[in-house]
């Protein structure tokens, strides 16, 4: 048997970061990358001490009930942790983790690039030219929203919401507003000029710019919707780099159709890949295939970061990102 604990890794992992887990443990990987059914997953976590999953693998109440004995630990890939069942995993006595701060700038970065697409037309811009449907140019042609200067929402004023509204402040002049579940300190506020709502409706009656940075909860589920999207002046933006489940699709869908909405960018959509198809034909939607925390230097950090999660469960002491 090997002296070293046994981890299943679910899905291919940046090389530097696998090479460390290598080093360290006896590690499960995939390198073909397909995504486990439930069954494989678990039928793989049999011995194993730890399992690294990203969001794409679902730990629900079920999962925890059949998985084996062994599993003591969840370091996710991954900030968000809506995928995991944390209140069946404490039941269970598996430790779960996650990976905050190393990805703030990269989903940050996506953030500003659908604000600034989404009002500026970039999606419809870029398929005319490569349709080769652009003809012409005229004074009202692919006219957008200007952002310079304009009031932006921030919904969860949590790692990523701070540095998307740093750079929105500091880059594009705008002017912050946010509702977060506790409130930010002053000296942050003031950092930011940021003005708090005590509540979301009060945010969104001044959200010319809307972006959404809090995690899927019971609470955010569907928080986004016709009633919401209403309070939003006419013409607003709105961007959601955080979950598809803080919004209802259809009611965004049918905000966008009706020009109430001037356009929305997206990156992350319920049931992601199959998203709803009502926004496949939209001229005003600007779609990124979830891809926040895709870059480079943030994926590996995140990797490091589950590790030392990891290695600190595996040496019995706290792990830095404990969630459950
Ligand atoms: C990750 C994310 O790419 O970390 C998160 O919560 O949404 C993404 O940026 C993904 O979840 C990796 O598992």
């Amino acid at each position: 048997m090997s002296a070293k604990p046994a981890v299943l890794v679910t899905r291919k992992l940046p090389d530097a970061v696998e090479a460390r887990i290598a080093a360290d443990y006896d590690a499960d990987f995939n390198p073909t990358d397909a995504l486990y059914t439930t069954d494989e997953l678990l039928a793989r976590a049999e011995g194993k001490f730890a399992i690294i999953p990203c969001h794409t693998e679902k730990f629900t109440a079920d999962v925890f009930r059949r998985l084996p004995g062994s599993v003591k630990a969840i370091c996710n890939f991954s900030v968000g942790y809506d995928h995991v069942d944390t209140a069946a995993a404490k039941e269970k006595g598996v430790i779960v983790t996650n990976t905050p701060d190393v990805l703030s700038d990269a989903t940050a970065e996506i953030a500003m690039l659908l604000l600034l697409g989404a009002a500026r037309r970039a999606g419809e811009g870029e398929a005319l030219v490569r349709k080769r449907e652009w003809k012409d140019w005229s004074p009202a042609f692919m006219v957008g929203r200007q952002v310079t200067g304009k009031r932006l929402g921030v919904l969860g004023m949590g790692r990523v919401g701070q540095v998307f509204a740093a750079r929105a402040a500091g880059g594009l002049d705008m002017d912050i507003h946010y509702h977060n579940r506790s409130r930010l300190d002053a000296a942050t506020e003031k950092d930011l000029g940021a003005t708090y709502h005590e509540t979301v409706e009060s945010l969104l009656r001044v959200s010319d710019f809307l972006s959404i940075h809090c995690p899927a909860t019971p609470e955010t589920t569907g928080l986004i919707n016709a009633e919401t999207l209403g309070l939003l002046p006419e013409g607003a933006v709105l961007v959601n780099t955080a979950r598809g489940a803080v919004v209802n699709d259809d009611d965004l869908i049918a905000a966008l159709s009706s020009g109430r909405l001037f356009a929305a960018g997206l990156d992350v959509f319920n049931n992601e890949p199959d998203i709803h198809p009502g926004y496949r034909g939209m001229r005003n939607v600007f779609l990124l295939p979830h891809i926040g925390s895709a870059t480079f230097e943030t994926r590996d950090a995140m990797g490091f970061r589950a590790l030392d999660n990891l290695d600190a469960i595996t040496r019995g002491a706290e792990p830095k990102d404990r969630v459950a």
